[in-house]
């Protein structure tokens, strides 16, 4: 059943809709909710050498470097250690400094990415612990990295990421977890955070449920040449993917850029022919959101808006509202909306969809 589309008209769509179940095997067995943390053997690290890394660097490729984003503010959060991701591709040609006290973490959903294998072993020639969050079990960088988590989402198919993305993002919410309670996260943000991955699933479901009316917000905005995507911290990776998502299945134009960044320089764009994805979860940020929005209508700009809540109508044309969650895991659902806008926009467009043009499932040569 893993290799037909099960009565979906494309292997896309189904993965997307299987990502309810995909989480919960991301999750099975790993969650502990006597003392509110995450148990992950296969990392091979002491709770002493999880206390040790002062640094972690995450590496990746592709959508697999964009859920490193969000990993790396799940591991800031709730671990509350310095993180980053930077791209495998990058990294591996600019000579970086190798720490023994920085954990890396290399992420992939084959496991076979070239740039990301050619990575680790950099890492591993100069000593450095090197981590996988991968999909494929045996792979090669599974294989050349000391220890690890498999995402259990199933065989991807489709070449665009879709489950194999919310996985990876679920995974780092359970490293970090793991970090944050051998650091300073307490029992209670502990259980916050165990309870609300536990709700993960149902939620997606409720998103899956508004798929007709994305679709057909997704069949009017494919009608333009190019779309940006905004989002500020949290929101941030989550629209860089959005904005991924949108240029792989329709191949229509599309940025992302952090909302704060707009007004220096891209807002020059803005205007009645560039319409906006804004990323606007109910956090800490809403108001800078808002003042944003305020900037792009005044510029005639059409805002599409993900989030918690309906903003003015006067900020924002169009709504796709998502379930909330605790605040730092909702990127993982304000994903979804962008994955189901780009396959209905793609379709729209009559794209070849589970094999968009020029793009390989996985690139495993220089
Ligand atoms: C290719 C695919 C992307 C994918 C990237 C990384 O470029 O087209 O969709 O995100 O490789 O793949 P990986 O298997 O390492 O996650």
């Amino acid at each position: 059943a893993d290799y037909d589309t099960g009565g979906f008209q494309h292997f896309l769509g189904k993965e997307i809709h299987e990502q309810p179940a995909a989480i919960l095997r991301t999750l099975s067995g790993r969650l502990d909710e006597r003392f509110s943390t995450a148990h992950l053997g296969g990392l091979n690290l002491s709770a002493r050498e999880a206390r040790d890394f002062k640094r972690v660097k995450i590496l990746g490729c592709g959508s697999a470097y964009y859920a490193g984003g969000i990993g790396a503010q799940l591991i800031e959060d709730l671990a509350r250690i310095p993180a980053h991701a930077e791209p495998a591709s990058e990294f591996r040609y600019r000579n970086p400094v190798i720490e023994s006290d920085t954990l890396y973490i290399a992420v992939s959903q084959s496991g076979e990415t070239y740039d990301t294998l050619a990575a680790v072993h950099e890492i591993n020639r100069k000593g450095g612990t090197t981590l996988g969050v991968v999909n494929t079990v045996g792979s090669a960088i599974a294989r050349a990295c000391s220890g690890g988590m498999y995402l259990h989402a199933g065989p991807e198919i489709s070449v665009t990421s879709t489950k194999s993305f919310t996985c990876t993002a679920v995974a780092f919410a359970l490293i970090a977890l793991h970090f944050g309670r051998v650091h300073d996260l307490s029992p209670a943000d502990g259980r916050r955070i165990t309870e609300a991955l536990r709700a993960l699933p149902e939620k997606i479901e409720r998103i899956l449920e508004d798929e007709e009316h994305i679709a057909s917000l997704a069949r009017e905005y494919a009608e333009h040449e190019s779309l940006m995507f905004v989002g500020r911290v949290r929101g941030y990776p989550a629209a860089r993917e959005g904005a991924q998502k949108l240029k792989e299945l329709s191949y229509i134009h599309a940025e992302a850029y952090p909302a704060s960044e707009l007004k220096h320089g891209p807002l020059a764009l803005i205007g009645p022919e560039l319409p906006t994805l804004a990323v606007v979860p109910d956090d800490e940020l809403l108001e800078k959101n808002l003042s944003t929005l305020g900037e792009i209508r005044a510029r005639q700009g059409r805002i599409l808006v993900i989030g918690h809540s309906a903003p003015d109508a006067k900020l924002a044309q169009d709504v796709i509202l998502v379930p909330r969650s605790e605040p730092e895991l909702d990127p993982i659902l304000l994903g979804i909306p962008m994955q189901i806008f780009a396959y209905h926009a793609a379709l729209a467009l009559g794209r070849d969809i589970d094999k968009p043009r020029n793009l390989a499932k996985s690139v495993t040569v220089e």
